[in-house]
């Protein structure tokens, strides 16, 4: 079964009363293990339809599914409780909560499923195996870009999701500390992690198993 799929999904905003269709019909699927590129130029459409395959958005029309769950009928509050258990994210800014310290970041997904405790051999585990242990008791404000996106990714997969969803996660990294992003988030996949990244680089995209170009909200 597909980790994430989406069929004939359109996403259409209200920009100021204009229609913006920033999805137009696209139809496909996530399996698990795969690394999937999703490039194009800027505005086709592809944080856009991130958010959709991720479950953070719903489809104007279509249908999306997390593995058997049909996202596009779930309510607000179920969708919040599909995205804690099943999806991780990673974003371009990394999004770290700034008074907490590292290992608090990555925590904090736990503790939002469970607010009586956080396994934390669990969440030592997942910092050794970024390179953050040295780091874990800092504060983003003390870490490098690179450190950054380590404990972001750390954070989006403390959890053991099925799905990581990043939309240009290595867009604010030089080229050596994108490649050691790139390279755990294909490690991910090893363990049957499905990743979808949305990138504008080809160097990026060359990790990936399988690229999907999009244009004008649709795919190529
Ligand atoms: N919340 C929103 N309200 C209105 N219009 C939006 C909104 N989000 C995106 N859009 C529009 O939808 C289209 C697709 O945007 P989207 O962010 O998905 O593109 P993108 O491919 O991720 O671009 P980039 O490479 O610059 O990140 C654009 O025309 C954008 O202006
Ligand atoms: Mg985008």
């Amino acid at each position: 079964m597909p980790v994430a799929r989406v069929s004939n999904v359109t996403k259409v905003y209200d920009a100021e009363g204009e229609a913006v269709t920033a999805v137009d019909g696209v139809s496909m699927a996530v399996e698990p293990g795969q690394f999937l590129a999703l490039m194009g130029p800027s505005g086709c459409g592809k944080s856009s339809l991130l958010h959709i395959l991720g479950a953070m958005d719903r489809p104007t029309r279509g249908d999306a599914w997390i593995e058997d769950t049909p996202v596009h009928r779930l309510t607000e509050e179920e969708l919040t409780g599909l995205r804690r258990t099943r999806i991780g994210f990673v974003f371009q800014f990394f999004h770290l909560l700034p008074t907490l310290t590292v290992e608090e970041n990555v925590a904090m997904p736990l503790l939002l499923t469970n607010g009586r405790g956080v396994d934390r051999r669990r969440v030592g585990e997942i910092l050794a195996s970024m390179g953050l242990e040295h780091r874990r008791a800092s504060p983003p404000g003390q870490l490098s870009g690179g450190e950054l996106q380590r404990t972001a990714i750390a954070r989006a997969v403390v959890h053991r999701p099925a799905l990581v969803v990043a939309d240009e996660p290595t867009g604010n990294l030089d080229s050596e500390n994108g490649r050691v992003v790139l390279e755990l988030l294909a490690k991910l996949t090893e363990a049957g992690t499905a990743v979808v990244m949305a990138t504008h680089s080809a160097e990026a995209a060359a990790f990936a198993g399988r690229t999907l170009r999009m244009k004008d909200g649709r795919l190529q």
